[in-house]
């Protein structure tokens, strides 16, 4: 048996386009912020993970250029090595601030964090409880890890429970979940995860991907949100998101990162985040903290979209955050809509599995504190026509 033949006999790529409606690697040629150009088309962006809107803005933007020409265009070699710049110890630094933790560890994609904290923490006897709507980089860190993973479902603090109930063996124990769910846009029940971690010995790990800039009067994330303190063990999120850059952070104790930073493969041996990248999420960061107007304008927007979906007959799901699912449900209708949205100017995701459920196809919708409100007009109107025209409200 040929290893590529599974190559060969995938074509179903091929039949969506062939049928009009592949949406996938769209090559973006022009990026004004919230309106980009593909294929010469002008398009409204409601797909995008840009919450606060600084991936455009001219002060990130002249933070990168002016530390590609001080530092160059890269690093050429592993923050253990060769890849230490002052500016990524800036950076963590004051990310450990942020967070309100000792220690802050940088690593060069979010999904390198996640890969690279949860297979290094977790040995051959621990335990992993890991929510099943998890990201994808949380999965294939559990994967990676020599521990054991055990999924609870989605965002249920009984199941939880009975899981931690059945295995309280004496061993190392982690819960991990997203702190908002990429996908869903719903929020993890931290306050009874903290519970139960207390109760059964477990530790805590946060994916605040989604959350970071977002959640929490000051943006620092779910633990915020909740109004918890110290109580969240091990904070992580990415830049690729409200910090308008590229790489991601883990938080905790000085003893857990120095652990990390002594033991984690993908750290060690993957060369560090550029200049220009480190210092867009330093500016990122420092606009956070500085322009809380942003945040407030994301949450005015998020909460008028969810009144109106929810007005028209959308199903919306649990969605607590400026990630707006739009359910459809079957794989080829999530696509059929999706080309019809994009054909009326509007960019967004359709999510099929195993990204989410069987049969729970949906249209990911997210949004940026510079959406103007005439953006967001038409972004409603546009889905009333294409909702009502495939049926779905
Ligand atoms: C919840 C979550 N965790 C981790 C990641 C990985 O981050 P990055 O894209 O920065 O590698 C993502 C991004 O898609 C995410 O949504």
């Amino acid at each position: 048996m040929d290893l590529l033949a599974k190559c060969k006999q995938f074509v179903r790529h091929k039949e969506i386009q062939d049928a009009g409606f592949y949406p996938y690697f769209r090559p973006i040629s022009s990026s004004l912020g919230t309106e980009v150009v593909i294929n010469g088309q002008k398009m409204l962006m409601i797909g995008s993970n840009n919450y606060l809107g600084l991936v455009s803005d001219p002060r990130v933007k002249e933070a990168a250029a002016n530390a590609a020409l001080k530092y160059g265009s890269g690093c050429t070699g592993s923050r253990f090595l060769n890849g230490t710049l002052d500016l990524h110890e800036e950076l963590e630094y004051e990310l450990a601030k942020f967070l309100k933790k000792e220690k802050a560890q940088v690593f060069s994609t979010g999904f390198q964090t996640n890969l690279g904290a949860i297979s290094c923490l977790v040995g051959k006897n621990d335990l992993i409880f890991a929510d099943r709507s998890d990201h994808a980089s949380i999965v294939d860190g559990c994967r990676l890890s020599f521990g054991r993973t055990i999924k609870f479902k989605h965002n249920d603090m009984e199941d939880l429970e009975r899981l931690l109930k059945v295995n309280d063996n004496d061993c190392g124990k982690l819960i991990v979940t997203d702190g908002v769910f990429s996908m869903e846009g719903d929020i993890c029940d931290l306050p009874q995860i903290v519970r139960l971690a207390r109760k059964y010995g477990a530790r805590i790990l946060v994916d605040d991907a989604h959350s970071l800039g977002v959640l929490g009067e000051n943006g620092r994330g779910t633990t915020e949100h909740f109004g918890l303190g110290d109580e969240t063990d091990m904070v992580m999120g990415t830049f690729s998101k409200s910090f308008a850059s590229l790489g991601g952070v883990i938080a905790s104790s000085t003893e857990v990162i120095d652990y990390i930073r002594h033991f984690s493969r993908a750290l060690i041996f993957s060369a560090s985040i550029p200049p220009a990248s480190v210092a867009a999420c330093l500016k990122a960061l420092e606009i956070i903290q500085k322009e809380p107007q942003r945040r407030k304008r994301l949450w005015d927007i998020t909460e008028r979209v969810h009144t109106e979906f929810k007005g028209m007959g959308f199903n919306i799901g649990l969605t607590q955050t400026p990630i707006v699912p739009i359910y459809v449900g079957d794989e080829m209708q999530t696509f059929q809509i999706c080309r019809a949205l994009s054909d009326a100017g509007l960019f967004t995701n359709p999510i099929i599995p195993p990204a989410v459920p069987p049969g729970q196809g949906l249209i990911r919708t997210s949004y940026t504190a510079t959406h103007t409100d005439g953006q967001i007009d038409r972004v409603l109107e546009t889905f009333r026509k294409v909702g009502k025209k495939f049926g779905i409200i």
